[in-house]
């Protein structure tokens, strides 16, 4: 391909004038030998690294892991005799590096690491971007060499890991450790080419206490020899932000043929009985957009700091307790982490530039399963509360952050994860579905996930096939959407499908019927109301409601009592501001208790904008703190300027 030529022969001229320019190589197809990654200090283009074997001990006490990775490397086309391997890390402790033919003939080799903690960068900008990216390990790897061994150790403070002592877990017995490598954490706990434009297999082995067991993204080998030792094997290529680890007291419960769940002993039956509909779920993504290519399907419900609602690991999704409302009604971001089997984990995004490619097609899907499996009602629903929320961002973000294929230079790519990528991605193929027709549509889109199976792709290559497989088929449909618009302007462009629900229709008038005092709170007709129809109705009333009104809503519905995370914190948002005090331990209590972003930005950040309520916010989380994973410590920190 000719592509790939080009590419090659850039490679030479733009090593000599550096990184920033290397960066620009990212408009070249990723399928092929070069695509930039500005959050990765590798150099697949030149070695790539195609296989990691892990051999990791966990230590409880000191939190830390340490062991081995072992790296399988490929020289790329017009690589240059003596070019190093480039390698990321953050905060590891390099012991040795060995170069050799196999793990028996292994010779030490010379190694260069950076400089991540002490900050010795030349300038502030520089120092920014170290801790940002962590330090790039260089490996002076001999020609000949296709195997390099690294033994290190992971620090304490590893950005992907959170260690939680027993009473942070359900059981409060067992100490619990979990990762989260998405998006740029990975490189904490494994030195790798932590870009999602470089796929690997893995293998893994992890010693641990043997009264705990070990889970990860992968297929579990067989025999449990030893006890306190587990080995999994994940076969099919992958990039490195999901590969995933955890070390808990966990119970497993069967689902179907090929699902089941994990969690802790005391929560298994609750997520069993929650998660009763993912074979069905499953099914229904089969059935349009191709097979389940990755064997088994299971889920691991952890301890409640988990940072995310969900994290679409292959095999194995990881999700927060939080969706445990005990009526199935937040089980679409079931659906949203299994449709990444398709958006995502099989056609990846080969740059974080790229993450609408992710999470907008997964969104997509996953408001196409919900309508398959419980109905037009509840996606249409879901649609609505997602399109609210995209309007909400839109207006307060400055125009660069509202594009989907959005400049992430010098940024944490996890700034990217807004409502943007997601619902406003979303929406654009929605538009096309419209224009094009569902039947059309689909095609395209199983096509779509044919043609790019196991390869990280770039917008650019999405663009060319959509313009190949889809526009050109039809001009006079083609011709009512400008693709320019949706993936490289900010707003919403004009003439999308705004979605609308006939239940959200009656919830509003309620509201209003209550407002305008003609129906009391507890004569409301609420009976068989879902969350999402709670939901709608909190966000239909005026930010500001007097405190009687807010007591007299709380008295009908014992809204600040209410165990459903999604009701509370909306209800919690609506105490904060209009300072209805009754609600005021609850809000402690769900701060110090839920670690997940989602719900604790808002909070802290409504908290945030009175000066009473900043030092609430502020001693609140001085108790929650500890509690929170890294990834939500480092955006409250930020948010609340503590630290
Ligand atoms: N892949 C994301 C989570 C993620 C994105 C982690 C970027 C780190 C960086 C996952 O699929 C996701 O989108 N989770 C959502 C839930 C979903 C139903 C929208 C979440 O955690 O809120
Ligand atoms: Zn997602």
């Amino acid at each position: 391909m000719s592509i790939g030529i080009v590419a090659a022969s850039g490679i030479v001229m733009l090593a000599l004038i550096g990184f920033e320019q290397v960066a620009d190589a990212s408009q070249v197809n990723s399928s092929g030998p070069a695509v930039g990654d500005r959050h990765s200090h590798g150099n697949p283009d030149q070695i790539r690294v195609t296989r990691v074997e892990l051999d990791l001990t966990t230590d409880f006490e000191r939190k830390e892991l340490k062991g081995i990775a072992t790296l399988l490397l490929r020289r790329m086309p017009g690589c240059s005799p003596g070019t190093p391997l480039d390698l990321d890390t953050r905060e590891l402790t390099i012991e040795r590096v060995m170069a050799g033919p196999a793990d028996d003939a292994m010779k030490e080799v010379r190694f260069e690491l950076g400089d991540d903690r002490r900050g010795q960068s030349r300038s502030e900008a520089e120092a920014k971007m170290d801790r940002l990216l962590g330090a790039r390990l260089r490996v002076f790897v001999p020609e000949e060499e296709t195997r390099v061994r690294i033994t290190y150790r992971t620090a304490p403070t590893a950005s992907a890991l959170q260690w939680l002592d027993p009473p942070r877990t359900a059981g409060r017995q067992q100490p619990f450790l979990f990762t989260q490598s998405e998006a740029i954490h990975a490189r904490s706990w494994i030195p790798l080419q932590d870009s999602p434009g470089v796929r690997i297999t893995y293998g893994a082995t992890i010693r641990g206490p043997k009264n705990l067991r070990a889970v990860m993204s992968a297929d579990r080998l067989p025999g449990q020899e030893e006890p306190g030792v587990d080995r999994f094997e994940m076969p099919q290529p992958i990039p490195s932000y999901l590969i995933a680890l955890a070390v808990g007291d966990l119970g497993f419960r069967t689902l179907g043929p090929r699902t089941g769940v994990y969690a802790e002993p005391s929560v298994v039956a609750k997520a069993a009985s929650e998660f009763v509909d993912t074979e069905a779920m499953i099914k229904a993504v089969e059935a349009r957009y191709g097979p389940y290519r990755w064997g088994r399907y299971d889920l691991l419900v952890l301890p409640p700091s988990f940072p995310f609602g969900g994290m679409e690991n292959p095999k194995l999704t990881f999700a927060t307790p939080t969706i445990l409302a005990g009526d199935r009604s937040l089980v679409s971001l079931v659906a949203h982490e299994l449709a990444h089997s398709w958006s995502g984990n099989l056609v990846t995004n080969a740059t974080w530039r790229d993450f609408w490619l992710n999470e907008g097609f997964t969104v997509y899907l996953e408001r196409r399963i919900v309508e398959d499996v419980f109905g037009p009602d509840r996606a249409a629903m879901e649609a609505v509360l997602g399109l609210r929320e995209l309007r909400e961002e839109l207006a307060a973000f400055p125009p660069r952050d509202q594009v989907l294929h959005i400049d992430l230079t010098d940024r944490d790519p996890d700034d990217g994860m807004t409502r943007v990528p997601y619902e406003k991605g979303a929406l654009f193929l929605t538009t096309l579905e419209h224009a094009f027709g569902r039947e059309r549509f689909d095609a395209f889109l199983r096509a779509y996930f044919d043609h790019f199976a196991f390869q990280s792709i770039t917008t650019a290559d999405f663009e060319r096939y959509l313009q190949d497989q889809l526009l050109k088929t039809d001009p006079a449909a083609a011709a009512k959407i400008s693709v320019q618009a949706w993936l490289h302007e900010p707003g919403l462009p004009p003439g999308f499908p705004e979605p609308s629900s006939s239940r959200f229709a009656v919830v509003a008038a309620a509201a209003r019927d209550w407002l305008d005092g003609k129906t009391a709170a507890d004569r409301l007709s609420t009976q068989g109301w879902s969350t999402h129809e709670w939901l709608h109705f909190l966000q239909a009333l005026p930010l500001e409601l007097p405190s009687e009104k807010m007591a007299a809503l709380d008295q009908a519905f014992s809204l600040t009592a209410s165990g459903n995370a999604e009701i509370s914190q909306q209800w919690l948002l609506m105490a904060i501001r209009n300072h209805y005090a009754a609600a005021d331990s609850r809000l402690e209590e769900f701060l110090t208790s839920i670690g997940r972003r989602k719900f604790l930005m808002p909070l802290y950040g409504e908290l945030k904008k009175t000066a009473e309520g900043t030092a609430r916010a502020k001693a609140i989380y001085a108790k929650a703190r500890p509690f929170y994973h890294p990834i939500a410590v480092e955006s409250v920190d930020r948010l609340l300027g503590t630290h």
